[in-house]
């Protein structure tokens, strides 16, 4: 049964939806979809409907990590729902958690002109946006007192303008959407990696990452705080972040962003242009730091076998966004249901046994 409603669900996607969809402008169809999830999380019979169709839950991939309890280890990644608008019907088409944003202090349009793009050849998309979003303020109301039956986190980034690339407004601007959001989201990221802003990513480099950390650590965030890390960081980069995120207590990193492709000045790459790089820095990152950080695996997950990879290299969690794009919304149920056929394949009982088992 199982097996058959997913074929259906891949099989209508691939030959109906996709192929007009993929007429369309995509910043338009995201648009699109936004607006579509939004209602259908919105009435109790469209949300039963989803869950029917696509939800595929199991004991095997439940897990508590930090006090949050995940139903299974799939989760939408920032940047598809950046106004917080998609979380209830998101937890019917089967994710374990969400991401919101990447919000920032100011309500922002992002970047002018075309900016987003799909490199079908290589399953992947060119992402320009330039954290556009409502801003905090906004958000926080939407949000506040609000509760899913999904754990869900706040991605924060630095306003995408000229003021912000000053580095004491930036820490500001950061510390502002986290003061607002200490009490709304399970958990809260720092996203110090979009290729697409004004003035790069300041807060990659070691000087200027521990006065961010140190800033919000002042604050007493009592919900785990992550950080998002960019594929492109060399070693040494990486080796500061990481002393710098036990200091400060940080919880997790998120292992990665977009990747930039250096001949081009504007944008970054999701999907399987930057898979390879989120995988070496995945498994790099756990090595480095067995147990000691919360890891979540994602960039170019499009099966069950990408999710198990990325868990086998050290990841807790995974998300995922172009995966969902290119094979549908049945493609997490896919992922979870095949994430047990491994798990039972192993021998493991729980998914959380897995975590690692791939690195020498
Ligand atoms: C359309 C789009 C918008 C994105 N916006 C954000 C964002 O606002 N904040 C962020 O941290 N990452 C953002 N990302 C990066 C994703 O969260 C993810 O790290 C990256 O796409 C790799 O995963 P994927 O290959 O599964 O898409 C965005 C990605 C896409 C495709």
């Amino acid at each position: 049964m199982v097996n058959l409603k997913q074929k259906i669900n891949a099989g209508l996607y691939s030959y109906c939806a996709k192929p007009v969809f993929f007429l369309c402008d995509p910043e338009l169809m995201h648009t699109f979809f936004i607006r579509i999830g939004e209602i259908l999380g919105k009435y109790s019979i469209f949300k039963y409907l989803t869950r029917f169709f696509f939800s595929y839950q199991n004991k095997m991939l439940e897990q508590n990590i930090a006090g949050l309890k995940f139903r299974n280890p799939v989760g939408l990644s920032a940047g598809f729902d950046k106004n917080a608008q998609m979380i209830s019907i998101m937890e019917d088409v089967g994710f374990g958690f969400t991401e919101v944003g990447s919000v920032t202090a100011q309500a922002c349009e992002g970047n002018p002109g075309k900016r987003l793009a799909r490199i079908v050849e290589e399953k992947s998309i060119w992402v320009n946006f330039g954290l556009n979003n409502e801003g905090a303020d906004q958000i926080y109301k939407k949000l506040k007192g609000r509760r899913y039956g999904i754990p869900f986190g706040i991605s924060v980034a630095r306003t995408n303008c000229r003021e912000t690339a000053d580095e004491d407004v930036a820490v500001q601007d950061y510390i502002y959407s986290a003061k607002i959001f200490r009490e709304v989201g399970d958990f809260l990221v720092l996203n110090i990696s979009c290729p697409n802003a004004y003035g790069g990513q300041p807060f990659s480099e070691g000087k200027r990452f521990e006065k961010l950390v140190k800033e919000v650590s002042k604050l007493g965030i009592s919900k785990p705080i992550f950080v998002k890390l960019s594929p492109d960081l060399n070693k040494r980069e990486i080796d500061k972040i990481i002393s710098l995120s036990k200091k400060y207590k940080v919880r997790g990193l998120i292992c990665t962003n977009l990747t930039k492709d250096k001949a081009k000045k504007s944008g970054g790459y999701s999907g399987k242009i930057v898979e390879q790089r989120s995988d070496q820095l995945l498994e790099y990152v756990y090595k480095k730091t067995k147990g000691e950080f919360i890891l979540i695996g994602v960039g170019g997950i499009f099966s069950a076998e990408d999710a198990y990879r990325k868990i086998k290299l050290g990841a807790n969690l995974v998300e995922l966004i172009t995966g969902m794009i290119y094979e549908g919304p049945g493609l997490i149920g896919e992922i979870n249901h095949g994430l047990c056929t491994f798990l039972k394949r192993d021998g493991y009982k729980n998914i959380s046994q897995a975590v690692g088992k791939g690195v020498a």
